[in-house]
């Protein structure tokens, strides 16, 4: 079986979230798994060296954009048993950042995706399913309808699109939209692209692939509704009998606090108390914290929107930090208001509180490893990694019960025994601070229990291995050979 990734990142070469592990993570597994896999991203300026120079170069075509004509080369590289094709465009690509105004994103992406079906001819690589990510890839089953039916080698290809968020849609009007990717009026209909007299890209994904994923059940369930459906709740509700779940993994060669270099100590599920208190007074140190092991440390390591909760951060604030014994390091980048607000809180609670705003992968393993809790109060969470990972590290989560934070925090019972973190259920700052308080109380007055549901927390599997499987299930659904 072949299988195509398309997608806008992948780590390690490119990413600015969730996605990017995800597809960094999971074609390798397929490979392993005896999938041929071959994953597309666009050849971004932003690439490190190093990999550019293993990649190579092999064809180049042109594509047609409205009027105009643009060219699109194509570089290859093998890696892990996984083949990266990169589409090479220097006037869509070859700029910081990765994502820009909607009008040029569109542009650019709809190049991609055209780019990405054209290619197939030049690279050789034929898919059975292509795998489509995020609204950036959604119009690639509407161009293999649109443009490919007549043709046999196309016709055959299935297509799943995967909702890693449902809130970005890539939304931009209906004349543009159909002059660039050479579509008639016929696709511009409400039950097809068009959305609020515009057209977008996500529903197009949604319309018109074969089949779709999200990255956890709980998700999968959750956008059925209106509160969490961005708009698209009906087209998903009339899908439904196509939609599955699938809860992502994280990658365990890149988090493993056994052999990770990015921090202090290293250690397992038999050392960590000891070594967790190492890690924690060397990262207070290092970011100018009180260097106290007897204070609670919460780490955050997130994006700054507002799907992530922060609002609630900055209602209980005051109140969490009164007693003096919490302490809060957050890293992270994003909107400005939340980048102010947390600047703010660093410089009022100086010594408690520390703010790192910018994105430091190395510093999010040192503070995965030296926090005691791990606070992720999303307002949605189409799966989250970031949970996971705090596990994988000791840090115990506190979350809200959405999404893929659900699926994969088991509640604290104090009466079992049992669970590997604690969460509320409300989008409730007060709720919150409770469960804060609480998962404090036990920190501090049950260092038994604590220490136990570290060790089931490290121990949980999040690898990538089930999920990969259920991936090859669906594809093995849609080429009907189950
Ligand atoms: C997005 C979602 C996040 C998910 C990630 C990877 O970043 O917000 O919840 O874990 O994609 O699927």
């Amino acid at each position: 079986m072949n299988v195509l990734f398309a997608s806008s990142e992948c780590a390690p070469f490119v990413k600015t979230g969730g996605l990017g592990d995800v597809v960094g993570a999971l074609p390798r597994k397929l490979a392993q798994e005896g999938v041929n896999t071959a994953v597309i991203l666009p050849k971004y300026k932003s690439i490190d060296e190093k990999y550019v120079k293993e990649m190579y170069y092999i064809d180049n075509i042109y594509i047609k954009m409205g009027w105009r004509s643009q060219y699109a080369g194509v570089f290859k590289l093998e890696k892990d048993d996984v083949i990266y094709y990169f589409v090479d465009n220097e006037f869509y690509f070859g700029h910081e950042p990765l994502y820009s105004d909607v009008y040029i994103d569109i542009e650019r992406f709809a190049f991609f995706d055209k780019a990405v079906l054209a290619l197939l001819q030049v690279t050789g690589f034929w898919p059975d399913v292509i795998n489509l990510n995020d609204w950036q890839t959604g119009m690639i089953p509407v161009l293999l309808k649109a443009h490919y039916s007549h043709d046999d080698r196309y016709n055959r290809i299935k297509t799943v699109m995967t909702i890693h968020n449902l809130k970005y849609q890539g939304i931009y009007d209906k004349k543009t939209i159909s002059d660039i990717l050479d579509l008639d009026d016929d696709y511009f209909t409400p039950d097809k692209l068009e959305f609020y007299k515009d057209a977008s890209f996500l529903k197009g994904g949604l319309v018109y692939s074969d089949y779709i994923t999200t990255v956890s059940p709980t998700y999968s369930c959750e956008i059925m509704n209106e509160y969490f459906g961005e708009n698209l709740n009906g087209i998903l509700n009339a899908r439904h009998e196509s939609v599955r779940g699938i809860v992502n993994g994280i990658d365990y060669d890149v988090w493993n606090p056994r052999t990770d270099e990015n921090i202090e100590e290293n250690f397992d599920a038999r050392n960590v108390v000891s070594k967790k208190r190492d890690n924690k007074l060397k990262l207070q140190r290092e970011l100018g914290l009180l260097e106290d092991e007897n204070k609670f440390l919460i780490g955050m390591v997130t994006r700054l929107t507002h799907q992530k909760g922060l609002e609630l951060v900055d209602h209980i604030m005051d109140e969490m930090m009164a007693q003096g014994e919490v302490q809060l390091v957050i890293l992270g980048s994003g909107d400005e208001t939340y980048e102010n607000m947390l600047r703010h809180y660093e410089w009022k609670y100086k010594g408690s509180v520390c703010s790192v705003i910018k994105f430091d992968n190395s510093l999010s393993h040192r503070i995965y490893a030296a926090s005691d809790a791990f606070l992720m109060p999303s307002l949605f969470e189409p799966c989250g990694l970031s949970q996971m990972i705090a596990m994988h590290y000791g840090a115990l989560p506190i979350v809200r019960e959405t999404g893929g934070l659900k699926d994969t925090v088991e509640a604290y019972n104090e009466y079992e025994n049992t669970g590997t973190g604690f969460s509320f259920a409300n989008y409730n700052a007060h709720e919150m601070l409770y469960v804060i308080n609480y998962a404090k109380s036990v920190w501090k007055n049950n260092k038994k229990a604590w220490q136990a549901m570290m060790k089931r927390a490290m121990k949980a599997d999040f690898s990538w291995d089930n999920s990969a499987k259920s991936y090859i299930e669906v594809y093995n659904y849609l080429l009907g050979s189950v």
